[in-house]
């Protein structure tokens, strides 16, 4: 059996063929249903129990060298008869035109590119949230006025359940379920019930980040901004941070850019000051740390969150937010991306 296997390997590694015809014969002569290679198929059985293993491992390797061999054969016909015509009838009639990446998505990659460079990793959480991860366990106090800076969408009308206002919901989770050091950065979907117009709409996205170890300090709030800042708009680019209010943090900051689109000379887009605003940060408010089950004499942490469609607007200049959510094809293939 095995002299019958090498005997025809020798002949199939030896097979020329001048013209598919030929070729068809010398295919249904080997590897036909009753071709050479089903015969030996037949006569496996007869093949002594001891033996079955080897010869059904040469004769399953004799069966892919014929098929083999003859595709090959097959594709050299088949490429002479494409440059004989000049044409490739394979192809389709209509051109195909690649599909693009959506901008949000474009700019959310860059964004997690960078934070990813300084060390911090993807976290996710529910867009369907409780209240006690978007707002109690953040420091909004349950009369707090703060609640009213967000305009919450509530689940079935239950108070507790919403459609999380912002991305710091899932700091508060990894803090509940991961002890320091934590080093993450969230992108998601947001809601508010705003109305929808060419500056908000009630769903956009956001990125946040967290960073919690010992001793951390707002100098290294400041640094990872400044190379956020060069890294995502150009290595000019200048920071400003004001002061501000925001109840997980303290102190709170909002952080300006040079205006990208006049260098900070000043433009309509920036309203003639130089600079725009992007994101907003802070030093994580100890109470957040307790509420989570960390002990805030021995870590401190920051955080931040910005809105990724604010930013792909200073990226791209896009004046109206709709367009993000409308899938106008003649808007979205303007945007072509490495990623
Ligand atoms: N969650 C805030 C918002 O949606 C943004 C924000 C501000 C996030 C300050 C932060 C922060 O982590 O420190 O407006």
């Amino acid at each position: 059996m095995i002299e019958k296997i090498e005997a025809l390997l020798t002949k199939i590694e030896q097979l020329e063929a001048s013209d598919p015809e030929t070729l068809e014969t010398a295919r249904v002569k080997y590897l036909g249903k009753k071709g050479a290679i089903a015969a030996l198929m037949d006569d496996f059985r007869n093949v002594p129990a001891e033996k079955k293993r080897e010869v059904g491992m040469r004769v399953n390797e004799l069966k892919t060298k014929a098929t083999e061999k003859i595709q090959s054969l097959k594709e050299q016909f088949e490429a002479h008869g494409e440059r004989d015509s000049g044409i490739d009838l394979s192809r389709t009639a209509y051109p195909v035109t690649l599909g693009t990446r959506h901008p949000i998505s474009i700019v959310k990659e860059e964004i997690i590119d960078i934070f990813k460079r300084l060390g911090f990793s993807i976290a996710e959480g529910p867009e369907v949230e409780d209240d006690w991860h978007v707002f109690s366990s953040l420091n909004f106090a349950d009369d707090h006025p703060a609640r009213d800076m967000q305009d919450t969408f509530f689940v079935q009308n239950d108070p507790q359940i919403v459609l999380r206002t912002h991305t710091s919901s899932v700091q508060t989770r990894v803090m509940e379920e991961t002890s320091p050091p934590i080093r993450i950065i969230c992108p998601g979907r947001v809601f508010r019930n705003e109305a929808i117009s060419y500056r908000a709409h009630c769903f956009f996205h956001q990125v946040e980040a967290l960073y919690i170890d010992r001793d951390v300090s707002f100098a290294d709030l400041k640094q990872a901004l400044l190379f956020f800042a060069k890294e995502m708009f150009g290595d000019d680019t200048k920071i400003r941070l004001r002061p501000s209010y925001f109840p997980f943090t303290e102190p709170s900051a909002e952080m300006d850019i040079s205006c990208n689109i006049c260098g900070g000379k000043g433009c309509p887009f920036c309203k003639h000051t130089g600079w725009v605003e992007i994101l907003g940060c802070g030093m994580v408010d100890p109470n957040v740390l307790e509420n989570c089950g960390i002990d805030s004499k021995e870590f401190t942490g920051y955080a931040l969150g910005m809105g990724i469609e604010r930013v792909t607007n200073l990226k791209y200049q896009v004046k109206d937010l709709r367009m993000f959510s409308e899938n106008d094809v003649r808007f979205l293939e303007q945007f072509q991306s490495a990623h």
